[in-house]
């Protein structure tokens, strides 16, 4: 298809597309929307101008191969009628990767070089990145140093990506959350106990504020705010007295210590836990307590344990009542894409196509109200976090009515 890319007319007829970060629902989604609109385009195209839709495999790693030697590491052609129904399924089928082209090992390596020069190795007219701000500003970086017509489409579990209203993989990550919170409902329930429930979400508490009050938790806590391990103790009790079980749902940016916090606040959680850790019965939380943070390629942190400092400390510092602790993990991310998700997903890869026929490149699709609207890419950023005075803090705390 004939378009003007910075003042010039091109013609794009190998479009390449990646999956970035973790993976989540939507991904797919939007690959087969967007291999919709290419398929639609090719009907009244003339043949010198029709177009393809190449996956790229394993996210940014692809473009790190080797072309000559490993070409079916890289590549696959996108037939619509081999994936169509895969919008309705979670995870990627291009797989994906933590890939930093810009780490400083990369760069030392010249390897952002040679990514592009793999893109033209590889006759790709244009790229489509799926994945979160990392991603994302990865293609940003890349189409403006190259002048390379680039595309994105802003993904997460997280519900995290600046310029969104909502990211695809969040509701789908919700949904699987709160099934899991519903099934512990019943056998919490029946043994008369409290459930910590950790959910994933990084440092924003999105996934976690959903989920707690669609699955009626007790107590809900976010990173977003200050942890007060004595009001959140308060709560339980209150909650088994008039319950008699309890679901805390935590997530897992929340923090034992944080800078934010004030003093004293710091100075009794260190109490609580200096408990806990003395105890030979909790050698495991102290073992964990003393591992080495792991970061990944972008330098991010691997979270996940806080539910279980949280649940050794209620059960330290509370008397007479049976405490369990479930990390949900990865499993809310995969499985079935939710139906939002799969709209969502479809609306940005037809969104794409609608934006490279209108000759607007480096751009990728927000969602603002109902309307999808184009966010430049060099603008993408992490951090949007749920704000203190959004409704649903208030909302978020079954306990706080009882
Ligand atoms: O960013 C999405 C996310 O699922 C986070 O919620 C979580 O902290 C992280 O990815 C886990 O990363 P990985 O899949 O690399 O363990």
């Amino acid at each position: 298809m004939k378009v003007k890319y910075e003042d010039k007319e091109i013609n794009i007829k190998r479009i390449g597309i990646l999956t970035g970060g973790g993976d989540c629902a939507g991904h797919n989604a939007v690959i087969v929307g967007l291999l919709r609109r290419i398929n639609q385009a090719n009907l009244s195209l003339p043949k010198n101008e029709q177009m393809e839709l190449v996956g790229l495999l394993e996210g940014w790693k692809s473009l790190t191969r080797d072309p000559e030697k490993e070409l079916d590491k890289i590549v696959k052609l996108l037939k619509l009628i081999d994936i169509e129904e895969s919008f309705t399924v979670a995870g990627t089928i291009l797989k994906s990767s933590r890939t930093n082209l810009f780490s400083k090992a990369n760069l030392d390596a010249n390897i952002p070089e040679k990514a592009m020069e793999n893109l033209k190795k590889l006759k790709i007219d244009c790229l489509c990145v799926l994945g979160g701000d990392d991603t994302l500003g990865a293609a940003g970086k890349l189409g403006q140093q190259y002048a390379f017509p680039m595309f994105g489409a802003p993904k997460t579990m997280d519900n995290d990506v600046y310029g969104t209203e909502m990211t695809y993989g969040f509701e789908s990550a919700v949904e699987e959350s709160v099934h899991f919170i519903e099934n512990i409902r019943t056998t919490a329930e029946s043994h008369n106990r409290c459930f910590i429930v950790e959910l994933l979400g990084r440092h924003a508490g999105w996934v976690a504020m959903w989920a707690g009050i669609a699955g009626g938790a007790e107590v809900t806590l976010l990173p977003e705010e200050v942890l007060d391990l004595e009001r959140v103790i308060a709560q339980v009790e209150k909650a088994i007295a008039n319950k008699q079980h309890c679901i805390v749902v935590v997530s897992e940016g929340v923090r034992l210590f944080d800078t934010r916090y004030p003093d004293e606040i710091n100075k009794k959680h260190q109490k609580m836990l200096d408990t806990v850790i003395a105890d030979p019965k909790y050698a495991l939380v102290k073992a964990r307590h003393e591992m080495p943070k792991k970061k990944d390629s972008f330098g991010n942190e691997q979270l996940g344990g806080i539910g279980e400092y949280i649940f050794a400390i209620l059960e330290k510092h509370t008397k007479g009542f049976e405490y369990r602790y479930q990390n949900c993990g990865h499993a809310i991310r995969g499985g079935v894409a939710h139906v939002m998700d799969r709209i969502l997903g479809l609306r940005y890869g037809d969104a794409i196509f609608s934006f490279m026929k209108q000759n607007t490149f480096g751009v990728y699709p927000g969602l603002e109200g109902d309307n999808i609207v184009p966010r430049n890419l060099l603008a993408v950023k992490g951090g949007r976090f749920v704000p203190q005075d959004h409704q649903l803090f208030g909302m978020r705390n079954a306990a706080d009515y009882y």
